[in-house]
């Protein structure tokens, strides 16, 4: 095969995973408010905040880890256990919503 054929190749991949993206109900702007409103007492959840604690990372550095995962991310949030994070008893719609802010916040 000759190098030529690559590069549609992986446009086409990149659009299909940019139409399953648009595709899901999560809902940026609703992540945010929760965010603020129930993680940013803790977390730095959006730039320019400047109140959260020191010793707890921020949205920035949780969706910017090289081991991100957003199932991981979801079984975490669905109950957060051995850890210094409260249980908030979120709803899957809200998770989903928060997953999505956060994966958006290392851009
Ligand atoms: C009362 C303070 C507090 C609140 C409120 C809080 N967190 Fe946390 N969070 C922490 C602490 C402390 C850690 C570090 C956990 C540890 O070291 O065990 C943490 C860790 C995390 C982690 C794991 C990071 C990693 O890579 O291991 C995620 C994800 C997270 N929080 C998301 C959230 C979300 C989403 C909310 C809001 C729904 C939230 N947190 C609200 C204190 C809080």
């Amino acid at each position: 095969m000759t190098r030529t054929g690559i590069l549609p190749g992986a446009i086409a991949v990149a659009l299909v995973l940019a139409f399953f993206d648009e595709g899901t109900t999560a809902d940026l702007a609703r992540g945010r408010g929760i965010a603020l409103r129930w993680c940013g007492e803790c977390h730095v959840v959006a730039p320019g905040q400047f109140h959260g604690s020191d010793s707890v990372p921020t949205f920035a550095q949780i969706g910017g880890a090289e081991h991100f995962n957003e199932a991981r991310l979801s079984d975490f949030l669905t109950s957060p256990q051995h850890s210094r994070m409260p249980n908030l008893s979120l709803t899957r719609s809200e998770i989903a919503d928060l997953v999505a802010y956060i994966k958006a916040q290392h851009h």
